[in-house]
């Protein structure tokens, strides 16, 4: 693979080397003794069409850890606020010879359209509604270290399945990994192909609960609800918010994930998401460092002659 636009194509294998990979940097990570500058001389362009913290942060921690020279593009203060197009960026981009491009777009398929233009490898840090491939190593890297393993272990994924690149990422990673994924969320925000992705949906949240060892809430993605019904946070909380009540029907140890951002209150409470032991959240942020190490030095081994990838 020259690039890296989604889990999909990625086989079993590849996944779990992109996860045994990303392990040998959180050490690293936590004490920075002797760093690892395999990246030096390369340059890394970080161009962000829409709003980012963790993804936009870490993918530049990762670089500049790994010493590459790092620049990021915010669209908001580019040419594209100018009228220029996708492609002309893309080419401009191509043109000033980075070495790896990682693209956060609002658009489905517009980082494809990128790779597709430019010599460099190019990373998905998330497309529109399609896939968000980083987030979903940086969650099975969370679950394999928290859980000891993915398989087997009953993943319920909640919340605006729908709109989430998140949601489709994880479901595609996490079925390869042969875990049991349920999916659940109202009916206004299912994809309605979804029992073809090889999970079990849910309408109803405690249901879907049962058994769980690994709850994984979603945020409702208001800004891509053009014109469809979007729940008040009251109504959703009561049926599709984790509170401590809902999670005590899930395992005993089992596990809180959320990407983020959250928004506490309505799709998770603040005493679940803060809990000492059973949540996650954190170690996602800092799992997410090391996944993007991993990504970027694989994926720029060729470049550096060093044996490539799959
Ligand atoms: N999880 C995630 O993609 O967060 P950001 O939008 O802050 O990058």
């Amino acid at each position: 693979h020259r690039h890296l636009t989604g889990i999909e194509g990625l086989q079993p294998h590849e996944i779990s080397f992109l996860l045994d990979e990303a392990e040998g940097w959180i050490a690293a990570n936590r004490d920075r003794a002797a760093p690892d500058k395999r990246l030096a001389g390369l340059t890394q362009i970080n161009a962000f069409f829409e709003n980012s913290t963790r993804t936009l942060l870490s993918f530049e921690i990762a670089g500049k850890r790994l010493g590459a020279d790092v620049v990021n593009m915010h669209a908001a203060q580019s040419s594209v606020k100018k009228g220029e197009t996708l492609i002309d960026t893309a080419m401009t981009l191509n043109a000033m010879r980075a070495d790896v491009l990682v693209i956060r777009h609002m658009s489905s398929g517009a980082v494809r359209l990128i790779a597709d233009k430019v010599d460099c490898p190019v990373l998905n840090a998330g497309d529109g509604r399609h896939e968000h491939p980083t987030q979903a190593l940086l969650d099975a890297l969370t679950i394999r270290r928290r859980r000891g393993t993915i398989h087997n272990q009953r993943v319920v994924i909640c919340g605006d399945v729908l709109h989430s690149r998140v949601a489709r990422s994880n479901i595609l990673a996490l079925t390869a990994l042969a875990a049991e994924v349920r999916v659940c969320a109202p009916s206004t925000l299912m994809p309605p192909a979804i029992d073809r992705m090889g999970v079990t949906p849910f309408a109803d949240f405690d249901a879907a609960l049962e058994g769980a060892d690994v709850v994984m809430m979603l945020r409702l993605q208001t800004e891509r609800m053009s014109g469809g019904y979007v729940p008040s946070s009251r109504e959703y909380r009561l049926r599709y918010g984790l509170t401590p009540e809902r999670l005590a029907r899930a395992k005993p140890d089992a596990l809180v994930m959320h990407p983020g951002p959250m928004n506490r209150g309505v799709e998770i409470d603040s005493s679940v998401a803060d809990h000492p032991e059973r949540s996650a959240i954190t170690e996602q942020v800092e799992m997410g460092v090391a996944v993007r190490m991993a990504c970027l030095d694989v994926l720029t081994r060729r470049a550096r002659g060093v044996e490539g990838w799959a």
